[in-house]
């Protein structure tokens, strides 16, 4: 496998303020929980949540929509739980990327079912070419047409989630 740089660190980390500064204005006063979900978002959440000027809880879930290939099944499942309670709170999802969508849509309908204030969605990178389901990204990082990319957190059969930038997997002849 070869990997091009597609957003290096610098850069991401200048979106991550940008996003960040954002998002403390708009929930400025508000109770919020941020919630990350693994494994994919680990890195860019931990970014986030340091570059928020309001108090926030944190919650971690878990779903899986791959198994280790660059294709998705279509099926979701959901893993791990929230903890904190959500009712009357803003939930501000954090995802690594919406594809297809099916994932972020699932985890919103659950999460709905438990009466918050509101739902907003952040995700690093809003992919286009292949949504199934429409979503609205309210906070998108960076938004990429089409291709498989790796790394700050993302990965491809759990490898690469540990560079610091990000880079399109592409595949040798
Ligand atoms: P969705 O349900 O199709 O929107 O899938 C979302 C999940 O698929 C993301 O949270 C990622 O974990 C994974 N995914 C989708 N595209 C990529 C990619 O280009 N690289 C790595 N993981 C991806
Ligand atoms: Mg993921």
């Amino acid at each position: 496998m070869n990997l091009q740089l597609m957003y290096s660190s610098e850069l991401i980390q200048a979106r991550t303020r940008e996003l960040g500064a954002r998002i403390s204005k708009d929930f400025h006063d508000l109770p919020l929980v941020a919630v990350c979900v693994l494994k994919g978002a680990a890195i860019f959440f931990a970014d986030l949540v340091r570059s928020l000027s309001i108090e926030t809880e944190m919650d971690f879930v878990r779903m899986s929509s791959y198994a280790g290939s660059t294709s998705s099944s279509g099926k979701v499942t959901f893993s791990k739980d929230m903890e904190i309670p959500i009712k009357d709170k803003h939930v501000l999802i954090v995802e690594d990327i919406v594809d297809t969508g099916l994932s972020v849509s699932y985890l919103r309908h659950v999460l709905e079912a438990r009466n918050p204030l509101s739902i907003s969605i952040c995700a690093l990178i809003d992919k286009l070419e292949r949504r199934q389901v429409q979503v609205k990204v309210h906070y998108p990082g960076f938004v990429l047409q089409e291709g498989f990319i790796v790394g700050y957190g993302l990965d491809y059969a759990e490898k690469y989630r540990q560079l610091p930038g990000i880079f399109k997997l592409i595949s040798e002849k």
